[in-house]
C-alpha cells in the first residue's frame, strides 16, 4: 500500500524482532527498501528469521544477540548495525516480558524482570542509539511499542502496565528533549492481535480470546501487518510532523471498554 521505496536507505534496528509483532515490523521495513538488524536474546531464532528473510530476497538484514537489560550488549549490538549498514535512522522498541500474575502472588523478581526488559530496555537502546540518530541524515526516528493498558492499568499485568507507562512518559520526554535534534520519538498502542506470543499468553492459554474480542469495537484481534503498517507510517516522512504522539492501533478497544462503563 506504501510507495515500494518509502524507507530507502534507512537504517532501522528492531529490539525483539525476531518474533511477533516485531518480525512483521522487520519484513515491513525490509520491502520499503529499509536495511535492517533485528535484536534478541535467542541466537537460533535470529539466525531462522535472517535465513527466512534472505531466502524471499532481503538481503539488507542482520540479526544481533543482545539481552536488551544489559546497557553494554544493547551499546554493542547499536555498534555493529553502524558497522554493517554506516548509520541508523530508525529505532524500535519492541521486546517486552510479560506472564498473567495477580499483584498479591508476584514475587519482586517477577516485578524486576518486566520492568528491567520493558522500561529499562526501552531506555537502553534510546540512550545507546542517541549519537546515530542524531546524526542521521533523514532525522532519527524512535518508536516504542506499549499498550493502552498503560494508562488504564492492567490487573493481572501490574508490572507490565507500569512499565508501558513509563515508556509513554519516556516518548513524551524524549519527543520534547530531542525534538531539537530532529528525531522524532512515538509510541504505538496495538490491542489484541492475533497470532502473537503476547495474545497466547495473556488471552488465549487463559480461555478469554471470546471475551477479549467481544471487547474490540471491529469485534475481532488485530493482524501484525495492521502494527507494522504503523510502524511504517511513523519511520517515514509520511509522519514528519509527528512527534511524542501514541497511535493507537487497537480496533476501538479502549474506546469500547471505557464507554461500556
Ligand atoms: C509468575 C513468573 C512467571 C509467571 C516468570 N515468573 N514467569 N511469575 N507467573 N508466569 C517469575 C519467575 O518465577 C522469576 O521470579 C522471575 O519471574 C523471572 O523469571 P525468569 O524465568 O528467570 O526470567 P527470564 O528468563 O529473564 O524470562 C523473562 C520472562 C519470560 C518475561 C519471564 O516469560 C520471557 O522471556 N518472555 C519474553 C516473551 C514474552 O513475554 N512475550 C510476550 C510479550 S506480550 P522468582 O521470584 O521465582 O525468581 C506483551 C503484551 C501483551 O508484552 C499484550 C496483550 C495481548
Ligand atoms: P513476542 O513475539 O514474544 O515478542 C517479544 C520479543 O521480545 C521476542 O522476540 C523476544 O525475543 C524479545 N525479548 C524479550 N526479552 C528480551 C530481552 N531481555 N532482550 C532482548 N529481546 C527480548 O510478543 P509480541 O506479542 O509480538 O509482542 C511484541 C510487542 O508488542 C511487545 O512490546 C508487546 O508488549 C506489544 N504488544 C503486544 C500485543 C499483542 O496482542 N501481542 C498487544 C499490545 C502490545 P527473545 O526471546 O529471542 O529474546
Amino acid at each position: 500500500m506504501f510507495a515500494s521505496d518509502l524507507l530507502r536507505d534507512r537504517v532501522a534496528l528492531v529490539t525483539g524482532g525476531g518474533s511477533g509483532i516485531g518480525l512483521s515490523i522487520v519484513e515491513q521495513y525490509l520491502a520499503l527498501g529499509a536495511k535492517v538488524a533485528m535484536v534478541s536474546r535467542n541466537p537460533e531464532r535470529l539466525a531462522e528469521a535472517t535465513a527466512a528473510l534472505k531466502e524471499r530476497g532481503f538481503d539488507n538484514v542482520m540479526g544481533v544477540q543482545a539481552d536488551v537489560r544489559n546497557y553494554e550488549q544493547v551499546s554493542e549490538a547499536v555498534r555493529a548495525v553502524v558497522h554493517r549498514f554506516g548509520s541508523l535512522d530508525i529505532l524500535v522498541n519492541n521486546a517486552a516480558g510479560n506472564f498473567f500474575c495477580p499483584t498479591a502472588a508476584m514475587s519482586s523478581n517477577a516485578w524486576k524482570t518486566v520492568v528491567d526488559i520493558d522500561l529499562n530496555g526501552t531506555f537502553h537502546g534510546c540512550r545507546a542509539a542517541y549519537e546515530h540518530l542524531d546524526a542521521s541524515s533523514a532525522g532519527g526516528c524512535i518508536i516504542n511499542i506499549i499498550t493502552m493498558q498503560a494508562l488504564s492499568g492492567w490487573p493481572g499485568a501490574a508490572h507490565a502496565a507500569a512499565a508501558k507507562a513509563g515508556i509513554l512518559s519516556l516518548t513524551r520526554t524524549l519527543a520534547v528533549e530531542w525534538g531539537p535534534d530532529n528525531i522524532r520519538v512515538n509510541a504505538i498502542s496495538p490491542g489484541p492481535i492475533g497470532d502473537t506470543e503476547g495474545a497466547r499468553r495473556i488471552y488465549e492459554e487463559r480461555g478469554r480470546a471470546e471475551q477479549e474480542r467481544s471487547r474490540v469495537a471491529l469485534g475481532r484481534f488485530g493482524k501484525k501487518q495492521e502494527v507494522a503498517n504503523a510502524a511504517a507510517f511513523l519511520a517515514s516522512d509520511l509522519a514528519s510532523f509527528v512527534t511524542g504522539e501514541n497511535l493507537i492501533v487497537d480496533g476501538g478497544r479502549w474506546l469500547k471498554y471505557v464507554s461500556e462503563k
